[in-house]
């Protein structure tokens, strides 16, 4: 008889991995997710696999209960950016040295861990990006030492509730005439968040992939400005792209970067210097074109949908926009 099998999911309840905790409990793992704010995700326990807990998992002590009983762990926690400076260091450099400690104390042999794409301890572009290098490193040194462990680098990931796509399409439709963008000719490879999650899902029992680094990116390479000018088009929004030289890009970052929410910040700004896609590597299926086209059902303009109810009322088809 197949005894369940129980994992724990940290950063569970964020966009990549709400989706990784439904995929994992459809395929018999018991997930717990531990969470600052759970009220926030409580979408999450329509699953019966799937355990919901309020927890601050920076605290090694509380992190080091969570791992009792586990036979597996995926770490997703990350930030794109400092709200206080060293916090780059604390959640991705000594949040991973706690995990690990946490896993071995605990008896957890398999730890999984997203990284991102263009991480390297000594040549990122920026504080995130080393920070996230440096926390791989140390994953797989560790991973050497009775812990079999796999880390994922994604290119931007795109789906819904994404904070990418999302974001952009949800600023630009309130917006109208030249829209400045800072890192226009920025090169991504976006891939689709349901790729992603089946890939790590489907690593967990593959031993072929202990010990592994991925990159993960979509089938296709996009300039920043080819994607906001995708989004434009299917959302006929009367928009034009303004596009930011360097100098332009790092005032708007440097602006921006003081203003409640962080839009764009300086280090963000130095990760784009470096392009996101894949030198190596199976590609993901799944392109961007394809989910952007379902965009207008997200987004759709008040002016289609305020035909649509009115033909609608009389009976009629609305027709196609022209
Ligand atoms: N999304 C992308 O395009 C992309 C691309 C490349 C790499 N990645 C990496 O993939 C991972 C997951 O990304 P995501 O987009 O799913 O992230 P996200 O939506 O921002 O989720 C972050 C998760 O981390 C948890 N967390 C716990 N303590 C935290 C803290 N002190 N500060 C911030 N978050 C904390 C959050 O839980 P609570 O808030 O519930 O406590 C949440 O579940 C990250 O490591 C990210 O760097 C993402």
């Amino acid at each position: 008889m197949n005894r369940q099998r129980n994992l724990l999911l940290l950063g569970g309840s964020g966009f990549i991995g709400t989706q990784l905790a439904f995929t994992l409990a459809n395929r018999g793992w018991r997930v717990t997710v531990p969470s600052r704010r759970p009220h926030r995700h409580r979408a999450l326990l329509v699953h019966p696999n799937i355990r919901l807990l309020e927890a601050n998992i920076v605290d090694p002590a509380g992190l080091k209960a969570l791992c009792v009983g586990q036979q597996a762990a995926i770490n997703l926690v990350g930030i794109l950016h400092e709200r206080r400076k060293g916090d780059f260091r604390r959640y991705h450099v000594d949040f991973i040295k706690s995990v690990v400690e946490s896993c071995g104390e605990a008896g957890i042999r398999r730890l999984l861990h997203v990284s991102a794409l263009g991480a390297d301890q000594a040549t990122g572009s920026s504080l995130y990006l080393r920070s996230k290098g440096e926390a791989e490193n140390l994953l797989h040194t560790f991973g050497q030492r009775g812990l079999d462990v796999t880390s994922f680098q994604p290119s931007v990931v795109f789906g819904k509730d994404d904070d990418f796509i999302n974001r952009f399409a949800g600023i630009l439709r309130w917006y109208a005439g030249y829209f400045p963008l800072a890192c226009p000719d920025s090169k991504l490879a976006p891939v689709y968040v349901g790729d992603l999650v089946a890939k790590i899902a489907a690593s967990i029992d593959d031993r072929d992939s202990y010990s592994k680094r991925y990159t993960v990116c979509g089938p296709e390479v996009f300039t920043l400005q080819q994607i906001l000018e995708l989004i434009i088009t299917t959302l006929k929004l009367p928009v034009r792209i303004m596009p930011l030289g360097k100098g332009m890009s790092r005032l708007q970052a440097l602006v921006l970067q003081n203003l409640p929410g962080k839009l764009f910040t300086m280090d963000n700004y130095r990760s784009l210097q470096t392009d996101n896609i894949c030198m190596d590597g199976d590609l993901c299926e799944t392109s961007l074109r394809q989910y952007v086209n379902g965009l207008p059902a997200m987004f759709g303009n008040k002016r289609n949908y305020d035909r649509f109810r009115k033909d609608y009322a009389q009976g009629g088809i609305p027709e196609e926009d022209s």
